[in-house]
């Protein structure tokens, strides 16, 4: 099929929903890869040429997780034109939360000024935004609700053991999020996610749950800090992304020639590229977000995206995928038509 006519077939089909806004917030501090180096034992160029990240973000001192989802939660608000009251679901996806429990959606809830609406987390690392949009769809296809909101929040440093080189260069902290409604701007064509339990370890926080509570000795080991297999996962992450993408495409009849954007899950620039380079993607029409970022787990796909959106390099018609991978392994990918 021509590329014309796959995308012409794309633009008949009928979308599941549709994403009516987004937004982000980012902390203004940096953590900058010279302060790293006088942390661990690395350097600028190493990070840079092995990540291409050269800062990430750090959220002040009296926030947490809840504090950086409000701000991108009205952000989105604001730009789908919608008030706190017109929300009638509220998801927050979330690996950093602000406690155990409750969830952070309700710390979330309690700071809007929301009465009475539904709100949970989503524990799914780095695919939970695209979990979150699933679900949200779903909600809003079948029927049972109208507006809902998906808000991804992370404050990855305050997970980062400071003395381990192989992870803390990696992450940052920030928040996106999406309104999910049955019309919008970006039309939902196909959404899936997988994952796989056997891959539980690759990444991991391994104390301060039910299997080792918090003890003095856990402390004391530094096993409240999440901890990072980086050449398992970075094999693995390349192989699912590119399949997420290949079977999404498959499913809606398009090939890699029709998609304009790919706003892939920011873990390392060198998986991203080996990403493109795999479904023979231009990096022109590939979003790299993660230099002055990080990765920010969950918000990291969202972040992107609203980043893209706000460069008004969309044109009405245009085919753009959200794919991510993370801990779990969980993974997740969004085909959306940008609307007319
Ligand atoms: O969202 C999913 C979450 N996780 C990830 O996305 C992580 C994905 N993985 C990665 O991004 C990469 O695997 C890393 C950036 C973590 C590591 O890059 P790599 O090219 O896979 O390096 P490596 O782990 O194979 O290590 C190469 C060398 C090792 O030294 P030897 O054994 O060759 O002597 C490491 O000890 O680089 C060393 N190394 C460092 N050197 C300087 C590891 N971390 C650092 C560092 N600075 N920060």
């Amino acid at each position: 099929m021509t590329h014309h006519a796959a995308t012409a077939k794309a633009a008949e089909r009928r979308a599941l929903c549709s994403i009516s806004g987004l937004g982000r917030h980012l902390p203004e501090k940096h953590l900058t890869n010279a302060d790293l180096e006088k942390l661990v034992d690395t350097t600028d160029e190493w990070i840079v040429q092995r990540t291409g990240i050269r800062s990430r973000r750090v959220l002040p001192a009296d926030w947490s997780t809840s504090d950086l989802a409000v701000a991108a939660a009205r952000d989105a608000l604001a730009d789908a034109r919608l008030l706190v009251a017109d929300i009638d679901l509220l998801m927050v996806t979330t690996v950093t939360p602000d406690h155990l429990c409750p969830s952070t959606a309700c710390v979330v809830h309690k700071k809007l000024g929301m009465v009475g609406t539904p709100a949970f987390d989503i524990s799914v690392a780095c695919s939970g935004f695209g979990y979150g949009v699933s679900l949200a769809a779903g909600m809003v296809h079948a029927g049972l609700h109208r507006n809902v909101l998906v808000v991804s929040a992370e404050a990855m440093t305050r997970f980062m053991d400071y003395r381990d080189r192989a992870s803390c260069i990696l992450f940052g902290d920030g928040a996106g999020a999406a309104v999910v409604a049955r019309t919008g701007r970006y039309d939902l064509l196909h959404t899936s996610n997988g994952a796989d339990g056997s891959l539980a370890e690759m990444i991991e926080i391994p104390a301060g749950g039910s299997r080792e509570p918090a003890s003095a000795a856990s402390v004391e080991a530094g096993r409240h800090f999440l901890m990072v297999r980086g050449r398992e996962v970075f094999k693995t992450a390349v192989r699912q992304m590119v399949d997420s993408t290949e079977t999404a495409l498959r499913e809606l009849g398009l090939a890699t020639d029709d998609i304009d954007w790919i706003v892939p899950h920011q873990a390392n620039g060198r998986i991203i590229e080996a990403v493109a380079e795999a479904l023979d993607v231009p990096l022109d029409r590939v979003v790299f977000d993660l230099v002055d970022k990080g990765n920010t787990s969950s918000a990291s796909i969202p972040i992107a995206f609203t980043g893209l959106d706000r460069s008004r390099q969309l044109r009405a018609g245009q085919i753009v995928v959200l794919v991510g991978f993370g801990a779990g392994a969980a993974w997740s990918c969004q085909v959306l038509r940008v609307a007319g």
